[in-house]
């Protein structure tokens, strides 16, 4: 037989389908634990107490991942080996009556576990992550989310390591032991299902508060981070106090426990977790002050916070019946924290970067070989679809539902849902029954948005009759095939428009049609002259619209449109149209971007914040996503020379902005923090002009900066330049930082973005920096995932930028195999580019597939990114 080590392609994991979904044979209505926490050797005991589900004479089967059994009893008597066995890493216990106590003891090693899933040690804590299916590393149990248990647990640890020990629910007890030892009990009483298991161990302290519910009872609140890092909580305690306020005011839902924690870890997968009472959190989305925190950043706390504040709710009340209903949770869960995040500032500019976020990285992934329904079908590992089109795409989905429901109809759909489904786990078919059940609509159709992948197109065709003064508006939707989906059926797309008089500059009400059919046509009456149509007004859907308008009326809307969503996409369409006429040979023109540029930073009617939007250039990512082919160089060319002759033709304009936006004193009020952003893009097009003070001023922001969202600024339009300054900021940046993990991120992220020839050289360099490491995700993500968000650089010609990334993604492979999967998507858009490109993107793609011990993640997406 061929032996093990030979470089054939490894097994392909096996598929888990959604339409395979079995219930539970046991269910488990209690467990005890108990933590003998030590970083190398964790004991951990468990009491389940389970019963039989419905007749049948099936053993009992416990997941287990890299677990061994030290012993197994049932009904307080030990089992001899031969009571039980191992199925591959499932512990199988046939059990003879209908309920019975089974106890397991374990021991693990969170110190050398470097997934990050299930127990592991990060800066001196213990810790834990379960979603999705993390706790089958710490104990042996039926680690599915529809399996929903009471949690009792204990934990005992040396005291001066581990002086606190957090578990979800509320304290119950505590106490001393020998030998500088100590012990607490947590019991949660709501039933859970393992995801939502978490404790904490660790030298923490607290930013301790509390907050009354609507019904009077008082909540403690803490916020557990490092001793030093105390003073940077107190954004996220007041996003947490106006996230519970919302959830009640907005939703009618009130907090359910005692106590809500929140505890920083420095070493984390993704964002935060919502475990029931106990949210763990990446630590950049907890900590911030004004000297180390952007502006951004406090917008992403105070989001995260509420994300997973909500999800007590959407989520943990209310959870998934199996994996496959992810999006019930997360893309409700979405679109409450982007409501919130609304409530609390401009909602205007919200929906702007919402819908940027999703164009960036939902779009280009249903558009790609990842593209999978908002509801999957299919999976090898779920920890892959923890995806844009699952959280964003699903958030989308809800706020179509709102949209065709009108916020009265659609509270008491959400009323009904959270009433009919409390403690349950369920489906996004059961949402959907609630809100049609609740809110009194039929959303049969509407059902295609779970299932069908691809992003619809929709064409618009216009004719006026200047002879009867009407105007006929067709409208066509395409939804493109998408791997396993070939062919689409029509879907339910709400349409928002308006349709503007050119002469008065009004609109005579804004109308909302649910485009059913291929096609719909359309006519309306009474116009003098033609009239300007502003169409999927607030992003109503979430679709590409191709309406081929008119400079002219572009320019039209950017001034007029009462939509700041529409009025934004103009500008940033009149911009597009311009990049890609000049791409494919035209000469740019440019003066009516330069016209609608001047009136908009002039238009003193307007949010300061919104002008920063709406007069900054589209990514050349997003360009690239217009086109048949991305030409990387081309796109980066044409863009910068747009830049500059903005930046030339408005000098003084920018000039007076920067300074005009400059602030004595620094404040998070919105007019300040406007005025900030709006002075980073002023910047941005002064030194793009190539005025010869450029440089200087953007080393004077940098230098007297009294806040990180301006010095961070001035840094990044400083690395895009060959400029002694250059080098002269991230050499003081990084003095005056080392030692601030957060901020030495923005340092390597900041190099990695960098419109810099030598970009792949330097991020090369970087990552033999002292103070790179791949075991940090964030770390891991500052240098590679950033370097592969910059198109120009990791699509360089010579395709090094590729192999740079395939690279760090073997590597990290065998530390995080979640992590370097969600490296792989970059390469997998191949198919995008020229050929020359996309077989150098290829051949990265079959040297990761080929590689030996590839984990189940970064097989799965590498072998689907290839097919
Ligand atoms: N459920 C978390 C959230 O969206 C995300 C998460 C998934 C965190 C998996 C860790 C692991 O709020
Ligand atoms: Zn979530």
């Amino acid at each position: 037989m061929a032996d093990t080590q030979t470089t054939h392609a490894p097994a392909t994991p096996p598929v888990i389908r959604r339409e395979d979904y079995q219930p539970p044979l046991w269910l488990v209505d209690h467990i005890r634990l108990e933590f003998d926490l030590d970083a190398h050797a964790t004991r951990v005991k468990a009491r389940l107490s389970v019963t039989r589900a419905g007749r049948h004479d099936r053993p009992l089967r416990l997941d287990g991942d890299g677990l061994v059994p030290l012993s197994v009893a049932v009904d307080g008597k030990a089992l001899s080996p031969a009571d039980w066995r191992l199925d591959d890493d499932v512990l199988v216990i046939a059990l003879p009556g209908n309920a019975h106590e089974v106890e397991t003891e374990v021991q693990i090693a969170p110190a050398t576990n470097t997934q990050l899933m299930g127990l592991y040690a990060s800066g001196g804590l213990l810790c834990t992550q379960c979603e999705p299916e993390g706790f089958r590393r710490i104990t042996f149990f039926p680690d599915r989310p529809d399996v929903l248990s009471r949690y009792d647990v204990t934990m005992r640890a040396d005291k001066a390591t581990y002086p606190v020990l957090l578990a979800n629910g509320d304290p119950v007890e505590q106490g001393e032991l020998p030998d500088g030892r100590h012990w607490a009990r947590w019991v949660d009483p709501y039933p859970k299902p393992s995801y939502l298991f978490a404790m904490v161990a660790g030298d923490l302290a607290c930013n301790a508060d509390s907050f009354t519910t609507m019904s009077g009872r008082a909540v403690r609140l803490g916020i557990w981070v490092r001793e030093e890092d105390l003073p940077r909580t107190s954004h996220a305690m007041t996003a947490l106090k106006n996230s519970m306020a919302w959830d009640e005011r907005v939703y009618g839902r009130e907090y359910d426990l005692d106590v809500f924690n929140i505890v920083a870890v420095s070493d984390f997968n993704f964002g935060a977790m919502e475990n029931k009472g106990l949210n763990i959190f990446n630590s950049r989305y907890v900590l911030a002050d004004p000297e180390t925190a952007t502006d951004p950043d406090y917008d992403a706390i105070e989001s995260v916070v509420a994300h997973e504040y909500f999800h007590n709710w959407s989520g943990d009340r209310v959870t998934c019946r199996d994996w496959f209903q992810l999006s019930l949770k997360e893309g409700f869960t979405v679109y409450r924290d982007q409501c919130f995040s609304a409530d609390m500032g401009s909602a205007a500019v919200k929906r702007i970067e919402d819908v940027r976020t999703l164009r960036a990285a939902q779009f280009q992934e249903d558009a790609g070989p990842l593209a999978h329904p908002v509801r999957p079908e299919s999976y090898m590992e779920i920890s892959n679809f923890y995806t844009a089109t699952v959280y964003n795409k699903g958030a989308e989905l809800i706020r179509m539902i709102a949209l065709l429901l009108g916020p009265e109809r659609f509270r008491q759909g959400t009323d009904l849902y959270f009433e009919r489904h409390d403690g349950q786990a369920v489906t996004c078919e059961d949402f959907v029954k609630a809100m049609e059940d609740g809110g009194g609509i039929d959303l049969g159709q509407f059902r295609l948005w779970y299932s069908q992948a691809g992003t619809p197109r929709l064409t618009v065709r216009q004719r006026y009759d200047p002879a009867s003064g009407s105007l006929s508006i067709t409208l066509r939707q395409t939804v493109p095939p998408t791997p396993g989906q070939p062919e689409k059926a029509p879907m339910a797309i709400p349409v928002k428009f308006a349709l503007f008089d050119p002469a008065t500059g009004e609109h005579g009400g804004e109308e909302l049609v649910v485009l059913t059919r291929d096609q719909l046509e359309m006519r309306r009456e009474g116009f003098a002259q033609a009239p300007v149509l502003s169409l999927n007004r607030g992003f109503a859907a979430p679709v590409i619209v191709e309406a081929e308008q008119s400079a002219q009326d572009l320019a039209f809307l950017a001034a007029r449109d009462d939509d700041p969503f529409s009025r934004y996409e103009a500008m940033q369409q009149l911009m597009i149209n311009g990049l890609l006429a000049h791409i494919s040979g035209a000469p740019l023109e440019s003066d009516v971007i330069i016209d609608s540029i001047r009136r908009t930073i002039t238009d003193p009617t307007l949010d300061r914040s919104f002008v920063a939007e709406a007069v900054r250039l589209p990514s050349e990512a997003y360009l690239g996503d217009q086109m048949q082919v991305v030409d990387p160089d081309a796109i980066h060319a044409a863009r910068e020379r747009l830049m500059t002759g903005i930046g030339e033709a408005l000098e003084s304009e920018w000039r007076a902005l920067h300074a005009e936006c400059a602030r004595n004193g620094f404040s998070l009020s919105a007019d300040a923090r406007a005025a900030r952003k709006l002075r980073g893009v002023a910047l941005s097009y002064l030194v793009a002009s190539g005025a010869p003070d450029g440089a200087a001023l953007a080393f004077g922001q940098f230098d007297r900066a009294d806040n990180m969202t301006e010095r961070q600024a001035a840094l990044a339009i400083l690395v895009n330049r060959e400029t002694p300054e250059r080098d002269q900021a991230l050499a003081a940046f990084y003095r005056r930082y080392a030692g601030n993990a957060l901020v030495v991120d923005k340092w390597f992220q900041t190099q990695a973005l960098a419109f810099h020839p030598d970009t792949v050289e330097i991020v090369q360099a970087l990552a033999g920096h002292a103070d790179f490491t791949l075991a940090n995700p964030n770390r891991a993500r500052a240098l590679y995932s950033a370097f592969a968000a910059n198109q120009w650089a990791f699509n360089r010609a010579d395709g090094k930028g590729y192999r740079m990334v395939a690279d760090a993604i073997i590597a990290l492979d065998k530390l995080n195999p979640q992590t370097a999967a969600r490296l792989v998507p970059p390469l997998g858009r191949w198919r995008r580019f020229d050929g020359a490109r996309g077989a150098m993107m290829r051949a990265e793609l079959e040297r990761i597939a080929a590689t030996p011990g590839l984990s189940r993640d970064v097989l799965e997406q590498a072998t689907k990114s290839l097919a």
